[in-house]
């Protein structure tokens, strides 16, 4: 059985906050000119107060499910990929359910850092190629600024916040609209890019070194490794997908830094036109960045509908995912 995939509706929403390069000078020894050159970030969209990453997701969804006109009882999924959400548990796919009202959904969430929304996709696409679901939610609700050391300029300059959503359903004219997922993980560089949790020992047992929640990286490692793999496993997603890599029309990266999407851009031979980044607006807002970018970029009218698009990401574990799409009208 292989019964094909719609994507019938996208969602994204970050919070009102604006944090500009020369805000941060205010509070880190950094300059506009030093993060813009080597990263291209200019600003990024951060929680204030007691928002929430589940709020931030429960907005992307909703739009996402109203572009798709899928009544939310429908729903048999819904995957989250937060890396932090409100709790460890209840977790943030449960959280969701409960105030969108899915009620005959399953939730569960999804560890695998930046390549979470791709995980997910390609764990949807299993269940209803195999005919185990019809309608699934994949929300990426990412609340990094609360898992960094503001005093670290090496990372804190680097991340947002923000959600996206994507709403799957069976397509009912034989066109499946992922053509193809191949996701990776590489354990033994698990080193690369770390958020410890926290926990303390029974106070009856040695105590044990408490670790602070901040994201920790190697970010010279993560670029090598970026630049060098990531082309050779979207070469192999494309050609497991059956669809030729110049006939693929955008390339939507994961935002993580300009110079890594201006690397992937000329390897694989896209130009400025089809390749789409907003890290400038954003910075790198984990798995949500992916569908920030797509949503953003069509509403723009920088991708025109129908189309197909590379949705390639990577991040901690170290982990990346890459899926071959057609995205059609009417869906944002
Ligand atoms: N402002 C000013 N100076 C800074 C800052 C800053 N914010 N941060 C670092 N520097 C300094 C360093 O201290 C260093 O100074 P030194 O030479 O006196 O020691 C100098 O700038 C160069 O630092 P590098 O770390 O060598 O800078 P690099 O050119 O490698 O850029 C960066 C760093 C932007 C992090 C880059 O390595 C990168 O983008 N890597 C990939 C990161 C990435 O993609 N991460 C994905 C995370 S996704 C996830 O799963 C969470």
């Amino acid at each position: 059985m292989n019964i094909p995939i719609r994507i019938a509706g996208l969602g994204f929403y970050v919070p009102e906050t604006v944090i500009t390069n020369e805000d941060l000078t205010k509070i880190i020894d950094t300059s506009d000119e030093w993060i813009r050159t080597r990263t291209g970030i200019e600003k990024r969209h951060v929680l204030s107060g007691n928002q929430t990453s589940v709020e931030m997701g429960v907005e992307a969804t909703k739009r996402a499910i109203k572009k798709s006109g899928i009544n939310v009882e429908n729903i048999d999924y819904i995957i989250a990929a937060a890396s932090l959400g409100t709790h460890i548990y209840p977790s943030c796919a449960c959280e969701i359910q409960g105030i969108i009202g899915a009620s005959n959904a399953v939730c569960f969430d999804v560890t695998a850092a930046c390549s979470g929304l791709i995980y997910s996709m390609g764990i949807a696409k299993s269940l209803i190629n195999s005919g185990m679901a019809k309608n699934i939610l994949l929300v990426a609700t990412e609340a990094l600024s609360r898992c960094l050391d503001w005093t670290d300029r090496t990372t804190c300059v680097l991340f947002g916040d923000g959600a996206g959503a994507v709403m799957l359903t069976v397509s009912d004219d034989g066109q499946d609209d992922i053509a193809a997922v191949d996701l990776k993980s590489f354990g033994n560089l698990g080193h690369y890019i770390q958020m410890p949790a926290t926990g303390k020992n029974c106070p009856l047992a040695v105590p044990n070194d408490e670790e602070k929640m901040f994201i920790k990286m190697e970010g010279k490692e993560v670029y090598k490794f970026v630049v060098t793999k990531l082309p050779i496993f979207i070469e192999e997603c494309v050609e497991k997908s059956g669809v030729n890599l110049k006939d693929i029309d955008y390339l939507v990266p994961h935002q993580a830094n300009m110079r890594i999407i201006e690397a992937l851009e000329k390897r694989l031979e896209f130009n400025s036109e089809n390749v789409i980044s907003n890290i400038q607006e954003y910075a790198n807002t984990s798995a949500a960045s992916i569908p920030i970018a797509l949503v953003e970029a069509i509403e723009k009218g920088k991708m025109k509908l129908p189309c197909t698009a590379i949705l390639t990401g990577f991040g901690a574990g170290m982990t990346a995912g890459t899926a071959i799409v057609r995205l059609r009208e009417g869906i944002v």
